[in-house]
């Protein structure tokens, strides 16, 4: 098989890693690999069974009966699929945000998506943003960035976005569930969200999106010629 070029993506909640890879995987040419819906989609069919992200026993009895697929459309967008149904637009809600970020937590929904994860890396050339990309699932990855920005500055953009998107949002009660999903992500003992000791830190609290574009191709460039 030809070699693959991987770059991996990690950071906290809103420090726009998914608009960032989507831009540069579009101008590579690279597939897009959002791992945080993949979790979602596990919070989702949970949520619908009525099992608490939280209950151990009832995520390892169901994790079973859930198939994930990851497919994508003519504009290049992942769609995720939850046992044949395309949930992409129910994953996207804060509740589901909160949720994934508990059962994510669980061991055993850690393994089962593993080997998905690099499934995907070993057949294409990809750009894949999460929490524990460069840590543990490409730790061999071409290139390592961790993007953050401040809290503050990540509420901020995530009050404006879903506004912009006619949607209700509140300043103060976004910061708290940003902080509260850092320090769950941060916190739990398996692979939690750490920049790996080879990633590039970029903090893009001072940065509009074309810097951190020009930031990241300028990392990247260093090792794959662009
Ligand atoms: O990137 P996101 O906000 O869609 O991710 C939702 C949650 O999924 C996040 O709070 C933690 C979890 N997650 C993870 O544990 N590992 C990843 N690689 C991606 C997401």
């Amino acid at each position: 098989m030809a070699k693959t070029y991987s770059i991996a993506i990690d950071g906290p909640a809103g420090a726009g890693k998914s608009t960032i890879a989507k831009a540069l995987a579009k101008e590579l040419g690279y597939h897009y690999v959002d791992t945080g819906a993949i979790y979602r989609t596990v919070a989702y069919f949970l949520d619908l069974l009525g099992i608490s992200p939280k209950d151990v026993d009832g995520v390892e009895r169901y994790i079973d009966e859930l198939t994930v697929e990851i497919t994508y459309d003519e504009t290049g967008k992942q769609h995720m699929i939850m046992n044949g149904m395309d949930v992409s637009d129910e994953i996207r809600t804060q509740d589901i945000s909160q949720k994934a970020s508990l059962v994510s937590a669980h061991k055993v929904v850690r393994d089962v998506l593993l080997d998905m994860q690099r499934d995907v890396a070993k057949k294409h050339n990809v750009i894949m943003d999460g929490r524990d990309i460069g840590t543990v699932v490409l730790p061999n990855a071409t290139v390592k960035i961790f993007l953050t920005a401040s809290a503050e500055v990540r509420a901020q953009r995530r009050t404006a976005e879903l506004l912009e998107k006619g949607q209700k949002a509140e300043y103060n009660q976004i910061l708290k569930e940003i902080q509260q999903r850092d320090y769950q992500d941060t916190h739990r003992p398996i692979a939690p969200l750490k920049q790996a000791s080879d990633a590039v830190l970029l903090d893009t609290s001072e940065m509009d999106i074309p810097t951190v574009l020009e930031n990241m191709k300028r990392i990247i460039g260093e090792k794959i010629a662009l």
